[in-house]
């Protein structure tokens, strides 16, 4: 690679610093950090610098946006609670859209996951299931699951093709987990990876960092990075190839996504939806969650920083909250909407600032720890492109059905950790079992009491909890394999009128109760 080339370009981008210890590298670690800068147009990194610095300037000064904000009209609102009777439709329509093989799902996993803390990527974390099962394989099977109640109710072979994005540091490691467990079971040409882009961190002056003196400080460019992704690696091409006209684009770590959820399918279809997004009930006014809203007529998510308290604690006469459709990053595209966001729009997204503490090596070469803010990194957000949506609509689900997210490690605040997300799987399943009509007894042979509330669906369901004698609430232990059930469905020959004790864990092998409680 040509070294002088790459010495003028840095110099006409302001970017010389870079090469400073340069003499001090090996030979290797000068060819490593040549190659990393290679491609990058460091011009074209300055032009993002601008104009994120810009935009996150304009938005400090800017008034609150309250005035501008329309809540969610219902007339583009399907809910799961309120819109029970046509649930069913909805469900066959998108069952019916899997069977023509026009659904894909996209999973959105290239973030570092620094808060969690491990290192290696989330999906193949285990929460400490039973079963012991990692995030991938929970939804590998779940993707298994509805090919097969599609082709059961369509009679025709059908696929499910699974899109992973993943960033330049998550991709090997992701790669080589999914082939040593063969795919948990999906074809392996129906598991299509794809690489997200980097970006420089950069101080505020808009100088690339070093993270070490042959290293830039880099991270992925956010999951709005998606959509450039998209067009950079052929996804749309592939999409096109096969013939999908519907994608379900979710996150890694939602351990209760349903992935290509054909209710939610089938209600955007229904509703010639270019663009859907599933929502969660904010019922908190001062939860930090953004909320899906029209501000100045156009869709977008609106942060919780973004609007004032007065704003946040309105309430519609149904005495819900006025905004509170909260987003879950987990959304529906029509492929043509897709295209159209690839070829046309992508340019015009605007980066997100994150000020971040960035560990860099200052001019003596030592490596820094800095305990405040000293730079950003830039990002886009996956929701950025609602606004240039043609049809919009919303789809509300319950939030103890659908969304416990895994950010944090076990040590931390008590929220969105390893633990949540365990106890929110189980509790699912356990209400499934009741809903099946079976019933749990605990170790002396007593029933456990179910206190029924109203479910979806007419369903009856419990509190989440089994109070034990120690005064803490913990989950009744159970766990059903997405093989067996897909959303709480076909459990009735198993369960029904049968007495069962905890730990439960229900495979395609059948029911095991496993006495002693390995967690
Ligand atoms: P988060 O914003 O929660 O980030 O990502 P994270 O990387 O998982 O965790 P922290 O913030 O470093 O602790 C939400 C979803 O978006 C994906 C993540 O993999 C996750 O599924 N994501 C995030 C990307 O795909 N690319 C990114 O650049 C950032």
């Amino acid at each position: 690679m040509d070294m002088d080339g790459l010495r003028q370009r840095l110099a006409e981008a302001g970017q010389s610093h870079l090469l400073q210890f340069w003499n001090e590298l090996s030979p290797e670690q000068q060819a490593e950090m040549q190659q990393d800068m290679g491609t990058m147009d460091f011009k074209e990194i300055n032009g993002f610098f601008k104009n994120a610095m810009e935009t996150s300037m304009s938005q400090t000064k800017q008034e609150k946006i309250d005035n501008h904000m329309e809540p969610v009209p219902r007339e583009v609102l399907g809910s799961v609670t309120r819109d029970r009777e046509s649930l069913k439709d909805w469900d066959k329509q998108g069952l019916q859209c899997i069977a023509q093989n026009k659904v894909a799902v996209l999973l959105l996993a290239g973030g570092q996951g620094t808060r969690l803390g491990v290192p290696y990527p989330k999906g193949m974390y285990d929460v400490g299931l039973p079963s012991h099962k990692t995030l991938f394989q929970i939804q590998a099977e779940r993707i298994l699951k509805l090919q097969r109640l599609a082709e059961q109710q369509h009679g025709t072979k059908c696929c499910i093709p699974w899109y992973i994005m993943t960033s330049g540091r998550t991709m090997e490691s992701t790669k080589e987990f999914f082939a040593k467990h063969k795919y948990f079971g999906l074809s392996q040409e129906d598991v299509i990876f794809f690489q997200q882009g980097m970006l420089p961190a950069m101080d505020y002056s808009g100088k690339i960092i070093l993270e070490a003196k042959g290293k830039l400080s880099m991270a992925p460019d956010g999951n709005g990075g998606l959509y450039r992704a998209l067009g950079t690696q052929n996804i749309i091409q592939d999409m096109e190839r096969r013939g999908i006209s519907c994608i379900h684009v979710y996150c890694v770590d939602n351990i209760l996504v349903k992935v290509a959820d054909p209710a939610f399918i089938g209600f955007c279809v229904k509703m010639g939806a270019d663009c859907g997004a599933k929502v969660v009930e904010k019922t908190n006014p001062t939860e930090a969650v953004g909320v899906v809203c029209k501000v100045d007529g156009r869709y977008q998510v609106v942060e919780y920083s973004e609007i004032t308290l007065a704003t946040a604690e309105r309430r519609a006469s149904d005495g819900r909250l006025m905004f509170n459709a909260g987003n879950v990053a987990n959304h529906f595209f029509s492929l043509a909407f897709l295209r159209d966001i690839v070829n046309t729009h992508e340019p015009q997204l605007q980066h997100h600032v994150a000020q971040k503490k960035i560990p860099y090596v200052d001019a003596q070469g030592q490596l820094i720890k800095p305990d405040k803010p000293n730079g950003i990194k830039m990002e886009k957000f996956v929701f950025d492109i609602f606004q240039f949506a043609k049809k919009f609509v919303v789809y509300e689900v319950l939030r103890e059905d659908e969304f416990s997210p895994l950010k944090n490690a076990d040590s931390q605040d008590g929220k969105d950790n390893p633990t949540t997300a365990r106890h929110a799987l189980m509790s699912l399943h356990h209400r499934w079992v009741l809903n099946a009509g079976g019933h749990f007894i605990d170790e002396n042979g007593t029933r456990v009491p179910a206190i029924p509330r109203h479910g979806p669906a007419g369903s009856v369901s419990t509190g989440v909890t089994q109070n034990l004698k120690d005064g803490t609430d913990l989950p009744i232990k159970c766990e059903i394999s997405p093989l067996v059930s897909y959303g709480g469905e076909g459990l009735e020959g198993l369960v029904k009128d049968r007495e069962l004790r905890p730990t439960l864990v229900i495979n395609e092998d059948g029911l095991h109760e496993l006495v002693k409680n390995g967690l």
